[in-house]
């Protein structure tokens, strides 16, 4: 599995900040309610917002924002998830997310931040007990795949041009 993340693991209060700075990104004309997230991966830190769709089931949560973003880079390991929401109280993933966490993290540590300074630190064990996930479906974390972007033939072809 490709654990080692590529620098040193950025602090709590450091994962906070970008994961507050990502909440302002937010498309949240419906519900008002702006969640930004930020992940710490084999790749390093990716963050994302919420983005909602006049049609509403459409929205993708911050958490999933962020994680997708991260594997579509080739991340395949998330070792930490942020959230942050501008509420008085910190909110917890909600079920879709604490899925897509698990699939790339089933270690991950994930922390909810909030507008002062309470934190709900937990790990997505604890959120997701007895999980489904891909070693159900015979993928084991070995299996995911480290991506070599730079092998990549639209990498190759770039390259060459530049
Ligand atoms: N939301 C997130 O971004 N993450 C969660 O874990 C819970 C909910 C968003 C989705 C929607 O845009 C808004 O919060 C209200 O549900």
């Amino acid at each position: 599995m490709p654990k080692a993340s590529p620098t040193k693991s950025p602090s709590l209060a450091q994962l906070r900040l970008a994961a507050k700075n990502a909440a302002t990104l937010a498309y949240a004309p419906y519900s008002g309610f702006t969640v930004g997230a930020a992940v710490w991966t084999d790749r390093g830190l990716f963050t994302g917002a919420n983005v909602e769709n006049a049609s509403y089931g459409l929205t993708n949560c911050a958490e999933r924002t962020a994680i997708f973003a991260a594997a579509a880079a080739g991340a395949r390991h998330v070792e930490r998830v942020v959230v942050y929401t501008p509420t008085p109280s910190p909110t917890a993933p909600c079920g879709a997310c604490r899925q897509v966490i698990f699939e790339f993290g089933p270690e991950a540590e994930v922390a909810s931040c909030c507008l002062g300074a309470e934190t709900l630190e937990t790990t997505i064990g604890a959120l997701l007990p007895g999980a489904f996930g891909p070693s159900d479906l015979g993928i084991e974390p070995a299996d995911y795949g480290a991506v070599d972007t730079a092998a990549r033939p639209a990498a190759k072809r770039a390259k060459k041009t530049s």
